[in-house]
């Protein structure tokens, strides 16, 4: 990054270099991008940008959050009380200025070094000046609405202190702020690109965004929302298919499978769903198990297995002995192995990302769906790497229930007591595309 990008103004806690949309600066299409949030504190700030975050490296843009907040955090001792927080206090402001010029640099290095892609930084004291510089910036301004929830007060500032002082002290913080506080300007700065999001979504203002990136997340920070919800994710019943181990194809239910579709209408029914939404592939058996539901569903193709090209209804055996060397590509990569004339994880994860987009819209919604299709779904719900994606535990006949809560996702697993095969199998140890068959086949699952 050359200088003029990093260059920062006396008071970096409160202007931040963006680009003149005047300027004769060229936009790169690849240029890294940065996110400031900003809006008084209680906003969502910080909920938004872990969020967004998540969701940016889901679809494999490398994203990280930068909260000057957890700078300030870790210089400091431990937080006392508002009183560090007010303008006239100059001993505090100036750890609050090294903190937000730290995250800065960290910015700088995140871009450089670690090929980031996006940079969500998080600070509630920042304003922002036009000035040239080689990035994308995109503000996003949370305004109105105040929450004083639950994630504020179990902040680590309020750790071990009483709930009413806790918000007796906050709020004084806010008043800190507000002195200084300036809101950005629909007119003077009609030159930013920025979304303003109004009362937890009840309104949004858009200006001049700028490019593929930035009218992504616009359009994911439009269709979120906080209220609260389940989201239920599982696997169709056994198939005949998975009782002799056989991957991908269009088969129906084994007799144990329908015997799961009973049994997962009766648990449906026991949770008492409030305008439960239920969601299946266009493949049999997850069409089978939800007719066990005797609700309407909606099928999405979007929603079909991961197509294993040429090695569709083989088994891993099989695959070993007539591709041993695509065998052991995929242990090398599970998550950007692309079966020949298939797919990979990482093309399901792009094919899954207007499922996702539907999801954050609803309220209750039920997926039936498949092995490969299920990881995807709560590798994002769980903010799980690309690494970790292909071997998450999603076993047949086991609900998950998904509640989001704070800056994450609580699960719960519920096994419906109905036998399945297991058709998970771990990496081996040995991925050398020289190795021994027996090798290669060592964590294949049981099967007829
Ligand atoms: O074995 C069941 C199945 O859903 C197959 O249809 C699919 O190819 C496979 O799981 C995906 O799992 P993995 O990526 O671990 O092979």
């Amino acid at each position: 990054m050359s200088q003029r990008q990093t260059k920062l103004t006396q008071n970096p806690l409160e202007k931040i270099w963006i680009p003149s949309m005047s300027t004769t600066v060229p936009q790169f299409t690849n240029s890294p991008t940065m996110i400031v949030m900003v809006g008084l504190p209680a906003r969502g700030k910080t909920y938004i940008s872990k969020k967004l975050t998540r969701y940016l490296n889901w679809i494999g843009v490398p994203t990280k959050v930068f909260n000057v907040g957890q700078y300030r955090r870790d210089a400091t001792q431990s937080y006392k009380s508002y009183e560090f927080f007010r303008p006239d206090n100059q001993e505090a402001m100036k750890i609050r200025k090294a903190c937000a010029i730290a995250a800065l640099k960290d910015v700088c290095a995140y871009f450089m070094q670690e090929q980031g892609q996006v940079a969500v930084f998080d600070a509630t004291n920042t304003t922002i000046e036009r000035r040239e510089v080689i990035l994308s910036f995109l503000c996003v301004y949370l305004a109105v609405c105040a929450s004083l929830s639950q994630v504020k007060l179990s902040s680590p500032d309020y750790a071990g202190c009483d709930k009413e002082d806790a918000v007796a002290d906050f709020l004084k913080r806010i008043e800190c702020y507000k002195v200084t506080y300036i809101s950005l300007n629909d007119e003077k700065d009609r030159s930013l690109s920025y979304i303003k999001i109004f009362n937890v979504g009840s309104r949004y203002l858009v200006n001049r965004v700028q490019d593929h990136i930035q009218s992504r997340i616009v359009y994911y920070l439009m269709n979120i929302h906080v209220a609260p919800r389940f989201i239920y994710l599982t696997r169709h019943g056994e198939s005949e298919l998975n009782l002799v181990g056989r991957i991908g194809g269009d088969s129906g239910l084994s007799p144990r499978g329908n015997k799961f579709a009973s049994a997962l209408g009766g648990y449906i029914r026991s949770q008492c769903i409030r305008d439960l939404k239920v969601w299946t592939s266009h493949m049999k058996r997850t069409i089978q198990t939800a007719e066990g539901l005797g609700v309407p569903y909606e099928q999405w193709k979007a929603l079909n297995e991961i197509d294993a090209g040429v090695c569709e209804e083989m088994t891993y055996e099989e695959i070993q002995d007539h591709y041993p060397e695509e065998f052991a590509l995929r242990d090398q990569n599970k998550y950007r192995y692309r079966y020949p004339k298939g797919e990979s994880y990482e093309d399901l994860v792009q094919r899954l990302e207007p499922v996702i987009m539907e999801l954050e819209r609803q309220e209750n919604v039920l997926v039936v769906c498949h092995q490969a299709v299920m990881r995807c779904l709560l590798a994002y719900f769980l903010d799980k790497s690309a690494a970790e994606l292909p071997y998450l535990k999603c076993p047949l006949h086991t609900v998950l229930k998904l509640t989001p809560v704070a800056y994450g996702c609580k699960v719960e697993s519920i096994f419906l007591n109905i036998e399945a095969v297991n058709t998970h199998r771990d990496k081996p140890v040995n991925v050398d595309v020289d190795r021994e068959p027996e090798e290669a086949l060592l964590t294949v699952p049981d099967h007829i």
